[in-house]
């Protein structure tokens, strides 16, 4: 057995798995399933009915006329969008729980994630990717790692006493549990029968970032995750941030290489801004 595989056994009794969010995206995959099929499978979940109704009815959706049942969703807003509501609606609950390992407090890693999964949407779109609701998925999971290592290294740091002596999260956890939260996130979530383009971005998103070798799924998500770093987002943005594009871009010569980004960086971070805070953010 791998390492990464010993970290995720009996990892349902920490993290349930989402089946019916994932049951939703394989269903919605095939376009011969029907709006009832679908609608249906939903509703056998009455919080995941409700948090999606409340999603779709947000700001951060876009203001539109009021969206009162699942079919509604998917008749108005299409099958992608259930995709993206699924398992927003599954995430908010598993990354909502403050992770202190990572010095996260509650919602700050959700905070993150959506902060990430918005900006990435975003490039995405402007890259001329098609299936931006999976690069949108992978950002939003990219550090589900974080909450199945959380525990395992907590203990280890107790033990060895040796927290503060590395240069980043990854070179710490290397040494503590000889493997990283973006390879054991991966590893989870390829347990969960998710695509390789969601796993690959989310196993990658903290190495060989700059090839153009690596999917540009995987360079977006990598971009995503080190501009939000950047920016220091753990709650909402306040009213009177600035972020100066070209001052960022002149400290940070090196980014992962995303067709359309440097050229539309303006345009792209005024709409992240816009979207990021916006309205009320979703919450588990
Ligand atoms: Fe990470
Ligand atoms: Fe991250």
């Amino acid at each position: 057995m791998n390492i990464e595989k010993k970290f995720i056994v009996d990892i349902d009794k920490l993290i349930p798995r989402p089946d019916i969010a994932l049951d939703v995206l394989t269903k919605a995959q095939n376009l011969s399933c029907s709006a009832d099929d679908l609608t249906e499978k939903i509703e056998q979940d009455p919080n995941l009915t409700a948090n999606m109704l409340r999603m779709a009815n947000s700001s951060y959706f876009g203001h539109m006329r009021e969206i009162s049942s699942i079919r509604d969703i998917i008749v108005r807003l299409g099958y992608d969008m259930v995709k993206v509501l699924a398992i927003t609606s599954a995430s908010a609950a598993i990354l909502s729980s403050p992770q202190e390992a990572y010095d996260l407090e509650p919602r700050e890693l959700w905070n993150h994630s959506q902060a990430c999964a918005i900006l990435a949407e975003i490039m995405a779109r402007n890259a001329g990717l098609e299936n931006t609701y999976t690069v949108y998925t992978a950002a939003l999971l990219h550090d589900i790692g974080k909450v199945i290592l959380n525990r395992p290294l907590l203990a280890a740091c107790a033990e060895k006493k040796g927290c503060t002596k590395f240069s980043s999260i990854i070179e710490l956890e290397h040494f503590m549990l000889r493997t990283d939260h973006a390879l054991v996130g991966q590893t989870l979530l390829e347990a969960w029968g998710l695509p390789e383009a969601i796993t690959i971005p989310v196993g990658s998103h903290h190495r060989g970032e700059g090839q153009l070798t690596t999917p540009a799924g995987a360079r977006i998500v990598s971009l995503a995750n080190f501009l939000v770093e950047s920016i220091g987002i753990r709650a909402t943005i306040p009213d009177s941030f600035i972020f100066d594009v070209d001052e960022f871009l002149l400290q940070n010569q090196n980014l992962p290489e995303v067709p359309n980004f440097k050229p539309n960086m303006t345009p792209i971070m005024d709409e992240f801004f816009s979207r990021f805070t916006g309205g009320e953010m979703i919450y588990a």
